[in-house]
């Protein structure tokens, strides 16, 4: 039986950085993955294709209505579908390849095949021919994500009924694509279609889209996709999606009851994900999953069972690559008797929309449920200079701030690069800066980051300059 320091069960952004961070902290590891592809959801069917096509169709959308005002005349603009997702898929095969590179580099071994527990220290791997083989060691992290989930009575057929994983290879631009959920995943590729001319129809069950995040976001972005062929049937329950053809069915149940149906040729279910824990073997190992699906951790991540840790979707907390990455290193290094940290106040949020939409901190609800004195600033991209000339005005940076100590507390963005400018925000809430030490630190000008110094600003008694 070969023998670890630290086995890792899935190789997503939480496997694969837990193997690594393992490696360099001297430990002998090796990951189990089932798939040939290493990367999991984020890198193969998540985070990267979605990204791909997203930069793809907003080059489309762009040259389609912005290239003219820019002076830029083009012929006969056509998308060649087959070319984007062939690019698409290049991408993911570019970073799965990127993967097991590192992998190599870090002398960790892989293992292709199911891993599943035998008992506490030993699991045994499942190849795809069915051969068996047995691994051992004192340290093993689960990390084997998650799936969709399914609305009770929609099965997808994943022709017509698709999940995520069929919308980032569809073979037509569908003419009506009917999305169940308005959280993230509805929104950026319900974006990436629109963009190319398929009319979008979100029915959502509460009464706005990405309700998790601050109020002010999912208002905004709404009236920014309705512009782009998005409609919205907000507080409306799904019941019901059915195949007819080249058609499919929707029913949903709005306000008062009142019946809702609609018809189009593709329908995206996208109502959440489940932690994903089959055929692991929990059972034998005495790990009983909570209600929600997900394995119970303590504070170090360790499960019920010592030396078993779990990471990533599979616990609880946000299902996004970059906490799941977090609490790779985490274990690995508390794991090498280190006391590592996570701040998951501080995770950022993003949806990759245009603009985009992204914010880290308390929101204003959760403020106003811990009964915190706080103030707010804001400033919109119109008067923003960098963002005029690249024809980006829409939306805004909020800032909230503690009302004595001035504490930043909270940031919200939505606008151009907001994924990327979110970075500084969480610089500033984790070194517990005020709204004036923004303020007075230097933005190059002009860049969208003024915007988030102008917030600052307006934060610190009203005091933006451009506004
Ligand atoms: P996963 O990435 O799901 O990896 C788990 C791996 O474990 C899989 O490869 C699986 O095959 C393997 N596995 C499972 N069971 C076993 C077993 N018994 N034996 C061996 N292997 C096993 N997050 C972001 O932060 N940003 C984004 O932009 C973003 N975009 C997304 C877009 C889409 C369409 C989707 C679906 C998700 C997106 N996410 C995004 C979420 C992100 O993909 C997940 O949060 C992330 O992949 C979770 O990482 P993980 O390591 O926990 O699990
Ligand atoms: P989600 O949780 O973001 O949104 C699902 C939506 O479906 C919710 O708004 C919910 O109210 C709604 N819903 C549930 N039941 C319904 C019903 N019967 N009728 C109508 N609406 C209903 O889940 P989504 O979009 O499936 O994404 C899953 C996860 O994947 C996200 O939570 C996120 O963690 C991750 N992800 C992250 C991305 C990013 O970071 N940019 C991109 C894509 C996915």
């Amino acid at each position: 039986m070969s023998s670890y320091d630290v086995i890792v069960i899935g190789s997503g952004p939480g496997g694969y950085v837990a193997a690594i961070r393992s490696a360099q902290l001297g430990m002998k590891t090796a990951i189990i993955e089932k798939y040939p592809n290493l990367g999991g959801t984020c890198l193969n069917v998540g985070c990267i294709p979605s990204k791909a096509l997203l930069d793809s169709s907003e080059h489309y959308y762009n040259a389609l209505n912005h290239f003219k005002t820019h002076g830029i005349e083009t012929g006969n603009l056509k998308v060649n579908l087959s070319q984007m997702m062939s690019r698409k898929d290049e991408v993911v095969k570019q970073n799965v390849d990127g993967v097991r590179y590192l992998m190599k580099k870090n002398k960790v071994d892989i293992f292709t095949g199911v891993g599943s527990f035998k008992q506490p220290g030993v699991v045994i791997l499942t190849k795809e021919t069915g051969e068996k083989e047995e691994l051992q060691s004192r340290n093993i992290i689960i990390a084997t994500g998650s799936k969709p989930s399914l609305l009770p009575g929609i099965t997808p057929d994943k022709k017509r009924i698709i999940t995520s994983t069929e919308a980032l290879q569809l073979r037509e631009i569908p003419d009506h694509l009917l999305v169940i959920g308005g959280g993230v995943i509805g929104l950026e590729l319900g974006s990436v279609y629109a963009r190319m001319g398929s009319r979008v129809s979100v029915v959502e069950f509460l009464p706005s889209i990405i309700a998790t995040m601050d109020p002010a976001l999912g208002k905004e972005l709404q009236k920014i996709l309705q512009k782009t062929g998005f409609e919205f049937y907000l507080g409306h329950k799904v019941t019901d999606a059915e195949v007819k053809g080249k058609s499919v069915i929707l029913k949903a149940e709005g306000p008062g009851g009142k019946p809702l149906e609609l018809s189009g040729d593709y329908c995206l279910a996208c109502v959440g994900r489940k932690p994903y824990t089959e055929n692991l073997g929990l059972e034998n190992v005495g790990i009983i999953p909570e209600k929600r699906g997900t394995i119970p951790v303590d504070d170090t991540l360790q499960t019920t069972v010592k030396g078993i840790y779990a990471i990533g979707d599979v616990i609880r907390g946000a299902m996004l690559a970059h906490k799941a990455e977090e609490e790779g290193v985490f274990v690995a290094e508390t794991i090498a008797g280190q006391k590592p940290h996570i701040n998951y106040r501080l995770i950022p949020g993003v949806v990759y929309t245009w603009p985009e939409v992204a914010g880290t901190g308390y929101t204003e609800p959760e403020l106003k449920d811990l009964k915190r004195d706080y103030k707010a600033g804001s400033f919109p991209f119109k008067a923003s200079g960098r963002a005029r000339a690249s024809m980006d005005t829409d939306g805004f940076v909020k800032v909230y701030a503690d009302k004595i100590t001035d504490e930043i507390l909270g940031v919200h963005m939505i606008g151009p690069r907001a994924a990327d400018m979110i970075a500084e925000a969480v610089v500033a809430l984790e070194f517990r800066a005020s709204a004036e030490d923004i303020a007075r630190m230097s933005h190059a000008h002009p860049t969208y980051t003024e915007a988030f110094r102008e917030a600052c600003l307006a934060a610190t008694d009203n005091r933006a300059i451009h506004m």
